[in-house]
């Protein structure tokens, strides 16, 4: 979390005091950091610019993080994005992205979904299953176009990660089993309305070492080796995203690391590289801003309630995940009648919301107060784009910072926001 730090005793974002963002936009709210943003995106394109024989790209994956202000930073520094519904390229459209460096990855993509995105040009559509192959090249040929296609494989490697987010096992209900592939791939070729230009692989999500990357690597090159045998020659290798970030105490490699051994790998190789990372540039690049709004004991636990629950952030309930849990005032290391206190205690940080499942972090020693400001950290991936309105909450407000400077990225939601659309009888 490298542009969240300590100064002075207090958690800042780059050069602003988040106790001044939460006076101005209260809490709960996400926090970002453009700098961080920036630097984790640029580790991807610096690394992939040292081999300059080729147009490689790093396409954000939008899901881990769809805010507009997100993907206008990004898309200044001239990323790609990778999407998975028409939702997501709106909102690629709308900051500004080049839609010539969008990949529509999706398990089941819709009609609809694929006739704007053949309007609008998309770079590649990342098939999922013959279904989908057959109704793009329908869609396309109604409309007089060619659609470029890459086919999704399922390698059937085990990604070693929690299995809510691994991908890449014949038993998961991703991409086109990889044995299976050479034949769909040949179909794909006798369709005149399509353009085989790629092929496409992501095992899963949060992996912290580079071997199942590799093993799905390799068998996915032993397939374009068989594609070229058969004449079809493929333009690139989309190696999907999932690269781990620090939560606790994981220790994954760095982007320019994994990309390196990647550019190691396909050096002889004609194709280019596409990726596809979410949550190694948005994760670290955010917090979640929270209140303590009530200490509570019991014989067994010391609670504190905080204003954001598990409808603001699900990843502890979803996954069981960890994330570390910080105070925004460090508590004077000399005691003042104000700081005693605040003695150290464990505690269930939990939400408001009405289910035994509503944890931020459970076992935490903090020295805290009610009406402190508490920091949920590497919360800027898979954080606010998977909140919901549970229990009538509204979702929380966001904001990026930017140096010493902040904007109001997202409104807090209001009644008006929550009720829209609905009526009485
Ligand atoms: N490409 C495809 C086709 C994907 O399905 C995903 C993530 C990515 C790229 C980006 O992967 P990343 O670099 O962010 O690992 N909600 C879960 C994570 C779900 C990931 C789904 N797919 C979590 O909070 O851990």
């Amino acid at each position: 979390m490298s542009e969240f730090n300590y100064h002075n005793g207090q958690l800042i974002a780059e050069q602003t005091a988040l106790t001044k963002v939460a006076d101005q936009v209260g809490t709960p709210c996400y926090v970002y950091s453009r700098k961080a943003l920036e630097t984790n995106y640029l580790a991807y394109r610096d690394a992939l610019d040292k081999d300059s024989s080729k147009n490689h790209l790093a396409c954000y994956a939008v899901k881990a993080n769809s805010n507009l202000g997100v993907l206008s930073v990004l898309a200044k520094l001239g990323s790609g994005f990778d999407i998975v519904s028409v939702g997501e390229l709106e909102r690629v459209l709308l900051a500004g992205g080049d839609p010539a460096k969008v990949v529509f990855s999706g398990v089941a993509k819709t009609a609809v979904e694929i006739a704007r995105a053949l309007e609008i040009g998309v770079h590649c559509f990342n098939i999922e299953s013959e279904t989908e192959l057959d109704r793009i090249a329908e869609i396309a040929a109604a409309k007089n176009c060619i659609a470029s296609i890459s086919i999704r494989v399922n390698p059937d490697v085990d990604a070693q990660t929690h299995p809510y987010i691994s991908t890449g096992l014949k038993e998961n209900k991703f991409g086109i089993d990889i044995d299976e592939a050479l034949r769909v791939y040949q179909y794909a070729n006798s369709l005149p309305s399509i353009r085989i230009i790629g092929i496409d692989c992501h095992i899963g999500s949060q992996l912290t070492s580079l071997e199942p990357f590799n093993d799905a690597l390799e068998r996915v090159l032993e397939l374009v080796d068989v594609l070229s045998a058969n004449g079809i020659e493929l333009a690139h290798i989309d190696v999907g995203g999932g690269l781990g970030v620090c939560y606790q105490d994981e220790q994954p490699p760095s982007p320019g690391d994994y990309v390196a051994s990647l550019l190691a790998t396909l050096a002889d190789r004609p194709q280019s590289l596409i990726m596809e990372p979410g949550r190694s540039i948005a994760a670290n690049a955010g917090i979640l801003l929270t209140r303590v709004d009530t200490i509570k004991r019991n014989p067994q636990k010391h609670f504190a309630i905080v204003d954001a629950a598990m409808n603001d952030m699900i990843r502890p309930a979803l996954y069981g995940a960890w994330m570390d849990i910080l105070p925004v005032v460090e508590s004077a290391k000399e005691p003042t009648s104000e700081s005693a206190e605040r003695q150290s205690q464990n505690y269930d940080v939990v939400g408001p919301v009405c289910e035994t499942g509503d944890f931020l972090g459970k076992d935490r020693t903090l020295a805290i107060a009610e009406n402190d400001l508490l920091a949920v950290c590497s919360s800027g991936a898979y954080g606010f784009v998977m909140a919901s309105n549970y229990n009538s909450r509204g979702r929380a407000a966001e904001v990026m910072v930017d140096g010493d400077q902040f904007h109001i990225v997202r409104q807090r939601e209001t009644l008006e926001d929550l009720v829209r659309g609905e009526k009485t009888i």
